[in-house]
């Protein structure tokens, strides 16, 4: 554990892929952590590359990456741990032997589809700005909106002293004793409570929600609860959109405009992805 060359022992482990830089320190601060053999459950320590680091007996870098969709509950936190012992969405990967985390998050009292992986790259490719991939939430709100109200969603709604980009909505249905209605909306950015917070500016308070799609992703097939393995085909449909979506590939695309046969393609196999 020399000093030199050194680097904090938590960002080691996160650009290992192990973990975000949080989850590693909490890894760290629960005994988790062995650097050359000895438990470490201080923050600050730095290690360099001759140091030996395990995570729960297992040496870095030899973490197989795992990738999965996960239809989170409601009354489930989007962490790994919880000072307050609540539950929390890793205590349903306990058969899954990799360090998952969550990609984004859930609010605690949304339930629906979350991508949780221990591949850092990956991670940090769909949580990047530039990656806009569309997700579908289903809502159900108090009070039965018209279409004329909901179409400020289509302009872009100002929340919070920001304009959003435009949104995509459909009334589903409506249950005129109860004075509620079921919405889908789909946007593509990921502030804050943005459903919540887009609903609540339109005077309709969410009541229940759910991430229903992203990108290519459904919950088919899926209750409450549980997990699969991310297929080949979803994994390389993400991985080409965000290269697609990458400043690299919006400036090659300034230059030289992608043919209507591109797109046809990109189309073509988000469409397959979806469908397997
Ligand atoms: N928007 C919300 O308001 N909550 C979520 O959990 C996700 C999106």
């Amino acid at each position: 554990m020399t000093e030199l060359s050194a680097e904090r022992l938590q960002k080691v482990i996160a650009n290992a892929g192990v973990a975000s830089r949080r989850h590693a320190e909490e890894l760290i601060a629960t005994g988790h952590v062995m650097v050359n053999g000895e438990v470490v459950t201080t923050m600050g320590v730095k290690v360099t590359p001759k140091d030996e680091i395990q995570v729960d007996g297992v040496p870095l870098n030899k973490e197989k990456k795992r990738y999965f969709l996960f239809y989170k509950p409601r009354g489930v936190i989007t962490a790994v741990t919880d000072d307050k012992k609540r539950a929390v969405v890793t205590d349903y990967f306990a058969d899954v032997r990799e360090h998952v985390y969550p990609v984004g998050r859930l609010d605690y009292d949304t339930s629906g589809l979350l991508i949780m992986t221990n591949d850092g790259e990956f991670a940090n490719m769909l949580m990047h700005p530039s990656f806009k991939v569309d997700k579908k939430y289903v809502a159900k709100v108090q009070g039965i909106p018209t279409r004329a109200q909901m179409m400020p969603l289509r302009d872009g709604l100002v929340v919070d002293h920001k304009k959003l980009a435009p949104a995509r909505f459909n009334i589903m249905s409506s249950d005129k004793d109860k004075q509620t209605a079921i919405v889908s909306l789909t946007i593509h950015q990921g502030i804050n409570h943005q459903v919540k917070k887009m609903f609540q500016t339109l005077g309709f308070p969410v009541m229940k929600l759910s991430r229903t799609e992203y990108g290519p992703l459904n919950l088919e097939g899926l209750v409450s609860g549980e997990h699969r393995p991310l297929r080949q085909a979803e994994l390389t449909a993400l991985r080409d959109m965000a290269a697609a979506a990458s400043p690299e590939a919006t400036a090659a695309r300034r230059k030289k405009p992608v043919s209507r046969e591109g797109w046809a393609q990109a189309k073509r196999k988000r469409e397959t992805a979806r469908k397997k």
